[in-house]
């Protein structure tokens, strides 16, 4: 058994891990990042997958990765994890649909409700005790259905039709173009950035450079809100114009 994941500020890297710590298997999580991690998947049958969701869509980055290493998926048998701020319909269901057209076979989903990363929209924002909390909530949830998993009868959430028309009309419909492409609407306030290039190494699609002392941001951002979530100036925002409250998995352990 191996774990992969996409994780953006650590929330779904978590869930993963501790899954497979409930698991009581050595199988060792990858991020997608990792440079090896083709040849990882190539060498075991039974998957953990990963990802936080993205307007109830898989994010750009973890959608491409799929399609880039299609001859993988073949006969391997794929359980889906799809971490949310709050709601996501069929979470596990994207992937699923995805995964399945390349041969590979789901085993379950589970959906877990995990801090909200949007760390510049005052939207969902909750306190640290109520953030902490839901992370408990989640731990409870990975145990249970690590239990589920190894009595051979996993958790099927984000799976079927009903699931998939709550995704769809949830918000999908609405917001389809968001994750469609990658995006270049990143903005970095030039007059609070003091240049320390954190973000740059930070970002999973190496979209930002340092030039002059200052981070550009250029068009391939996924999304992801870790830069914005790490820069120490909080000089980084993407959807809304001032960051609220920054966001990062080790904040809630
Ligand atoms: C661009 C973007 C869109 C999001 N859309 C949703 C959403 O549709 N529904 C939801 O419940 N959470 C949404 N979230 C919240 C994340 O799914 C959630 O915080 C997730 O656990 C982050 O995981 P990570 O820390 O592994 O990146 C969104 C986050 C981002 C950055
Ligand atoms: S992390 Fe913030 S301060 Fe550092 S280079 Fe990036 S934008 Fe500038
Ligand atoms: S620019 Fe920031 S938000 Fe965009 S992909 Fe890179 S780290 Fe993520």
């Amino acid at each position: 058994m191996i774990g992969i994941y996409f994780s953006g500020t650590g929330n779904t890297r978590f869930c993963v891990e501790y899954l497979l710590q409930q698991l009581e298997t050595d199988a060792k999580a990858y991020s997608i990042e990792a440079e090896n991690v083709s040849e990882q998947i190539k060498k075991e049958q039974e998957i953990i997958l990963g990802y936080p969701i993205y307007y109830s869509n898989l994010p750009k980055i973890l959608n491409d990765f799929i399609i880039e290493n299609k001859d993988l998926w073949m006969d391997k048998k794929i359980y889906l994890v799809a971490t949310m701020g709050l709601f996501s319909g069929d979470g596990a269901g994207v992937a699923a649909r995805q995964l399945k057209k390349y041969g590979a076979k789901i085993t379950g989903g589970l959906h877990l409700a995990m801090p909200d990363c949007i760390c510049d929209e005052k939207v969902l924002k909750k306190t640290l005790e109520k953030n902490r909390a839901m992370v408990n909530k989640s731990k409870v949830k990975i145990e249970a259905a690590a239990n589920r998993y190894k009595e051979g009868r996993p958790t099927k959430e984000g799976l079927n039709l009903f699931y998939h028309m709550a995704g769809l009309l949830g918000q999908r419909l609405y917001f389809y173009n968001k994750t469609k492409n990658y995006t270049d609407k990143l903005k970095i306030n030039k007059e609070k950035c003091i240049g320390c290039g954190k973000c740059a190494g930070l970002c999973p699609m190496k979209n930002i450079t340092i030039e002059e002392k200052k981070a550009i941001s250029h068009e391939s951002c996924t999304m992801c809100y870790r830069c914005i979530n790490n820069c120490p100036v909080q000089a980084i925002t993407l959807l809304g114009d001032k960051v609220v409250q920054q966001s990062v998995i080790e904040k809630y352990l």
